[in-house]
């Protein structure tokens, strides 16, 4: 039976060495140990401090450019000069960052050296797929690599914390940052938000190639209701354990060296005065060492929320929750000293978050060497270099979906002499990239129409026209599209959203294709040619009529600096695709939230009766989304059979064959889903437990097996405690949520 774990062991006994013998003894801490020294440092330079210096250390403010909301503060440079200042936000390159850490380390009265903090989501220089895209490879190791590139790239020049990953579990597509995340499932969440802390900051800062993470944004972020940015989040205890906090928590196991508070509140409290998360759950239950930094001007915020009449009570809210970083709002710098005056805030709180901040700084060697992360020569060769952007495009083309391939439209056959490619994304350069591009530069992006033309060489006529704009409602380039679709033997069309609707404040309510794109797509289609259709987006659009007309579609995302290369090795069948969507494509955006893991309520549809009236139904829509969570097809086929469950004692051993049928070698991600088939508490009809990338050649059968222990069952009940009860269960396996075999299994 699980119990939710206290401070951990080591952590509790330095504690209570600490109270006997004072802080200066070695520390344990989830990301490395700081030794006796060390400790002695920190302990000395809080003893040299003044409140306002504290104050300063715990709040970061912004470089002039680049930022993500209103600057508060332009005087940065002079706050790091009076030694106000712990952290900055946005700035890069060599040259800047070490401008400035010169002004904290050379002209502050205690010279302590500067964290320069910059939201590397997905590629720094070199811009890898979007995360949802990049979850859709199922390829953790990819993954990983991907950050730890992220994470050499942003390092040479100057950075050393990124403000990822954001392991917000999403449900909802109309929330704008359903792209920046892992999907719906929170199990593959987890795998997805370990293998990107490793990335970020390896084993440890001693090579210098990484840096720190930041699990964000903590917590559920990712349920605003109604799916509005910064709405706020309404959901059960048991909901909140079981779906939304595992993956922070995986984060806190894999060692993540911060955590981000989120905008959102949680039972009517927002999470930046939340003790209960930031103090009870995060640090007592999960035995989070590292430092807590609220969202950009978060603390402010509480003023909105209307849980602080003031700025000052603002940050004696913040503060006494657990917050240790203010990120923007100049809150802590200004009140923390007044907070102390009146008792409202402790001197030991204050000095435990300067300790937390200064262990870090530590760590990554800037008490050694401020200017680690500022080396000309790494600025100059390890910045997307050959390996990197080779490894970029293998992601792209990992990421990307079939989803629909009638006929074998796709890949492009060998005999298409003119290529008509057609719509407003093919040649967008600037939207490759997606949103939250980091350093990521425009102009180096590599279109759909550069990716295909690079492939074709002279051998293939390559057309094109945009035919209409992304948003808006000219139809007049529609008409010379059908022409050059007329004249071509084969159409590619280009669809999709800009990269700004997604991301930060890109809700939408209405997840068709923007503009008059469908329009645009049906009459070219209806010129007769073979068509496919690859579509850019940030989330799951709802394209249901596309669905019914286009002969092949295949999910592309933003893919980044290597976006067209990748996408061309895709259709023209250099890369077999083996992406599998992690968020349910909806019908229609009334079905949202549509996710596989849920209920069978006390009315299901019965599949012989699917008009009955009185079940949990819509009666315009089905249940089921148009592409389910693991979706995507190859251009081969699997076959699943001969599933078999093996009990042994705590082990369970879950068996099957699968077969390609086709006539080419691919991979395919195969799934395994459980079903608890009677609990004390009701249980979802699917959970993903598990999976398995396998190449598998044409012809050839292998047999998967998955093993799983009593624990692997386990689910958190009304007390919050996570156990597993004994019982039938049935054991899925399957190429997608929805078509599997199935066999059960009692333990
Ligand atoms: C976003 C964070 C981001 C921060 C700093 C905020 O607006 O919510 O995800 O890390 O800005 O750029």
């Amino acid at each position: 039976m699980h119990c939710i774990t206290g401070f951990p062991k080591s952590f509790l006994l330095s504690f209570v060495l600490c109270l006997l013998i004072g802080t200066a003894i070695a520390q344990e801490t989830s990301f490395g140990r700081i030794s006796q020294s060390d400790s002695m440092k920190i302990e000395a330079l809080l003893k040299q401090m003044t409140v306002d210096e504290k104050s300063g250390q715990l709040s970061m403010f912004a470089s002039d450019w680049g930022v993500t909301g209103p600057t508060q503060n332009s005087a940065y440079k002079k706050f790091i000069r009076d030694g106000k200042a712990g952290a900055i936000l946005n700035a890069n390159t060599v040259d800047s960052v070490k401008s400035l850490q010169r002004v904290a380390v050379e002209e502050s009265r205690l010279k302590i050296p500067l964290l320069f903090g910059f939201d590397v989501i997905h590629g720094y220089r070199t811009v890898f797929p979007i995360p949802l895209g990049q979850a859709a490879s199922w390829d953790l190791d990819a993954i990983e690599k991907a950050e730890q590139v992220a994470a050499m790239e942003a390092s040479a020049e100057g950075i050393n914390w990124t403000f990822a990953p954001m392991v917000d579990i999403a449900r909802d597509p109309r929330w704008g940052r359903v792209s920046e995340g892992a999907g719906e499932d929170t199990w593959l969440g987890c795998q997805i938000a370990k293998a990107r802390v490793r990335g970020f900051q390896g084993k440890g800062f001693a090579d210098g190639r990484h840096i720190l993470a930041c699990a964000k944004h903590f917590a559920a972020y990712g349920a605003p209701v109604a799916g509005r940015d910064y709405n706020v989040v309404d959901i059960s205890p048991l909901s909140l354990y079981e779906y939304y906090l595992p993956t922070y928590e995986a984060c806190v196991n894999a060692g993540v060296a911060t955590v981000m508070t989120s905008f959102n509140e949680i039972n009517g409290i927002p999470s930046t005065s939340n003790h209960w998360l930031l103090t009870d759950i995060l640090r007592r239950d999960w035995g989070f060492t590292g430092f807590v930094v609220t969202d950009y001007t978060a603390i402010n915020e509480l003023l909105s929320h209307g849980v602080a009449a003031d700025l000052k009570s603002a940050a004696e809210l913040a503060l006494n929750a657990g917050v240790d970083m203010d990120m923007m709002g100049g809150a802590f710098l200004e009140h923390i000293p007044g907070l102390l005056k009146d008792n409202k805030v402790s001197l030991s709180a204050i000095d435990e978050s300067v300790r937390r901040i200064l262990r870090l700084k530590i760590q990554l060697g800037l008490f050694d060497d401020p200017y680690r992360y500022c080396n000309k020569q790494r600025e100059q060769t390890e910045i997307m270099t050959k390996e990197s952007l080779d490894f970029a495009r293998k992601l792209v083309s990992e990421s990307c979906v079939l989803l629909k391939n009638n006929n074998h439209t796709l890949p492009v056959p060998s005999t298409v002499k003119t290529l008509a490619v057609i719509g407003p994304l093919a040649n967008a350069r600037e939207e490759m990239q997606g949103n939250w591009s980091a350093a990521g530069e425009a102009k180096k992006c590599v279109t759909l129409l550069d990716g295909i033309r690079n492939k074709c060489g002279g051998s293939v006529r390559v057309v094109y026209r945009k035919g209409c704009n992304i948003n808006d409602n000219e139809l007049s380039g529609i008409d010379s599209a059908v022409q050059l679709a007329r004249q071509a033997d084969y159409v590619i069309l280009a669809l999709g959203e800009s990269g700004e609707m997604t991301g930060e404040a890109a809700s939408k309510s209405n997840l068709d294709l923007p503009g008059v794109q469908n329009q645009l797509a049906e009459a070219v289609i209806k010129a007769g040619k073979p068509a496919a259709v690859v579509l850019f987006n940030g989330r799951p659009l709802t394209i249901s009529g596309l669905n019914e007309i286009a002969p092949a579609i295949l999910e592309a995302w933003f893919g980044g600096t290597q976006a067209g290369n990748g996408i061309a090795d895709v259709l023209f069948g250099d890369v077999n695709p083996s992406g599998k969507i992690t968020m349910s494509f909806p019908r229609n955006t009334g079905q949202i939230p549509v996710f596989y893991n849920s209920k069978n309520t006390g009315r299901p549809v019965r599949p012989d009766e699917p008009d009955e009236k009185y079940v949990s139904r819509y009666l315009d829509c089905p249940n089921t989304p148009l592409y389910p969570f693991g979706y995507g097809l190859s251009y081969t086929n699997f076959r699943y059979s001969g599933i078999t469950t093996v009990v042994s004692g705590n082990t369970i051993t879950v068996t099957s064959d699968v077969t390609n049928t086709g006539d080419r070698d691919g991979e395919e991600i195969v799934q395994l889903y459980i079903q608890d088939k009677v609990g004390s508490i009701t249980r979802p009809l699917k959970e993903l437990k598990g999976f398995k990338k396998l190449l598998i050649r044409k012809g050839k059968t292998i047999k998967v097996s998955f093993t799983l222990t009593s624990r692997d069952l386990s689910f958190y009940h009304p007390d919050l405690k996570k156990y597993w009860e004994p019982g039938e269960f049935n054991a899925f396996v399957g190429g997608n949520s929805e078509e599997v075999i199935s066999a059960s299994f009692k333990l």
